[in-house]
């Protein structure tokens, strides 16, 4: 594909360096935009290389397909410092983190290998029903458009790429806005590894182009990391929904409860990792923290106390937790968000919190958030840890029956009895129930879902497998 056509993307960090007229994010790079006639033509040679099913690629043999994979991953590993240094200064991650990211992916693509393995050994059995003898399979899907998230722009893609790839779809894949470059130096694997038409990468202005892509009707699957708005605007544009199979990881107003017999130290330090990693920019970061009336004085003050060690600095630089925010408009939002809880009566309690400079926000712990806070019900996606203070359990409960989303709680509390009564009735409102710990999506072994707005599908090193396939049988009778 050449989507050269003279019109470029300039990339900027969130890392910013002073210059004549002040601090100014840095430029690190450009890309060449696809025009939509380029998208266009890429989503054909998507098309053909899948050629109804009967293409090179759907139709060879699973361990074939491992063995381009298996390929695939040793270029990418051979790039590992210059994608790992692209993550670093496209997304502000820190260079500890951004290496977490690389090796975590490769992982989950040896894993993906492994499991593939195992589903192609149960699909070489044959199975007897009723004088009928059958060998039962998994088929791919046909086309699938795969877009990935900002906050782990190499690692969620990929588990999502890689697995639609593996059980012999093909794909048209468009990079994050922020979390291009990075691919760049990956792009000559893809051409190395796969037969033409397999992979297809389209560059620019997603709004602008990927509506296309789903008006032509030729997308199988969706599957989107991000909005919850986005994936749903998208879905509606394909002429025959109902035939459109999505899996999605979307929005989500993660919740803690610190009942009046957690043990308060625990529960501060995972509320910190879990609110703050990142920033707080990951799906599974803990955003709205009910703490009972009986100890939130005690609870908040440790917070503060655990927030103001957190080493806020450059990516590069060693032990640092709080980085610059790749979102230009991140900053304002995060204000505004403060700034309406403080109208409606809520303080920032710790030192400095809120405060920003350039692309840097420091944490804000909010106290008391209520009902009639933005706070209260938005992702803030950003480094704000609002708590609530509640007298009976049943009001967090319904809060999450209340919510739009449903993806993850954590729940502190030293009282095994207390834990067994809550675990029934939450499990039944997200996906995944943490005792004494935070919420993360990992291990990848294990399913990763959402309830209401917050996913569309399944998810782990297995689920995607099945996610990107279906089961398909030939069947002959016994005479
Ligand atoms: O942003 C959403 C990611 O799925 C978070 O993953 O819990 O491993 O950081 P994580």
């Amino acid at each position: 594909m050449k989507p050269w056509n003279g019109d470029v993307h300039s990339v900027y960090s969130p890392v910013c360096i002073k210059t004549a007229e002040g601090y100014k994010r840095k430029l690190i790079g450009t890309y060449p935009i696809c025009t939509q006639e380029e998208a266009m033509s890429s989503l054909d040679a998507a098309v053909a290389a899948y050629n109804n099913g009967r293409g090179q690629w759907p139709t060879m043999s699973v361990a074939d397909r491992i063995h381009h994979v298996e390929h695939f991953t040793k270029m990418m590993i051979a790039q590992k410092d210059i994608v790992v240094k692209l993550i670093m200064w496209e997304i502000g991650k820190s260079f500890a983190d951004s290496i977490k990211e690389f090796d975590r992916t490769v992982e989950y693509i040896y894993a993906t290998i492994d499991a593939l393995k195992d589903v192609d050994r149960q699909s070489s059995r044959f199975e007897i029903e009723q004088g009928i003898i059958a060998q039962i399979r998994r088929s791919p899907l046909g086309v699938v458009l795969c877009m990935g998230p900002f906050n782990y722009p190499l690692n969620e893609t990929f588990t999502t790429l890689i697995p639609a790839l593996i059980m012999g779809n093909t794909i048209m894949f468009k990079p994050p806005k922020h979390g291009t470059l990075l691919f760049y130096p990956l792009l000559n694997a893809f051409k190395e590894c796969f037969p033409k038409g397999v992979v297809n990468t389209i560059y620019g202005r997603g709004a602008t182009i990927v509506p296309e892509l789903m008006k032509s009707g030729k997308i199988n699957v969706l599957t989107l990391i991000g909005s919850s708005k986005v994936a749903n605007e998208l879905k509606k544009l394909h002429p025959k929904v109902n035939r459109l199979r999505a899996i999605l990881g979307l929005d989500a107003k993660n919740l803690a409860i610190v009942t009046p017999n957690a043990d308060i130290k625990l529960a501060v330090s995972e509320i910190v990792l879990g609110s703050l990693s990142f920033n707080g920019q990951r799906c599974t970061a803990l955003k709205i923290i009910y703490v009972h009336e009986k100890v939130v004085d005690e609870f908040l003050q440790l917070l503060s106390a655990e927030v103001s060690k957190l080493k806020y600095g450059m990516p590069w630089e060693k032990g640092v937790t709080l980085t610059p925010l790749p979102e230009p408009g991140k900053p304002a939002y995060l204000k505004e968000c403060i700034d309406n809880a403080i109208a409606n009566g809520a303080k920032v309690i710790n030192e400095h919190g809120g405060e920003s400079f350039e692309s840097f926000v420091y944490p804000a712990i909010v106290y008391p958030v209520n009902k009639n806070m933005k706070l209260y019900r938005e992702e803030q996606f950003g480094p704000i840890i609002p708590v609530v203070s509640y007298s009976d359990v049943d009001e967090p409960i319904e809060y999450l029956i209340e919510s739009t989303h449903g993806q993850q709680v954590s729940i502190f509390s030293n009282d095994s009895e207390e834990l067994s009564v809550l675990i029934d009735p939450l499990v039944n409102l997200v996906s995944r129930v943490n005792l004494n710990c935070q919420c993360q999506r990992g291990p990848d072994a294990f399913p990763f879902t959402g309830r209401k707005d917050s996913a569309e599908g399944t998810l782990s090193v297995v689920d995607a497998l099945r996610s990107f396939s279906m089961r398909s049988l030939v069947a002959t009778k016994m005479n």
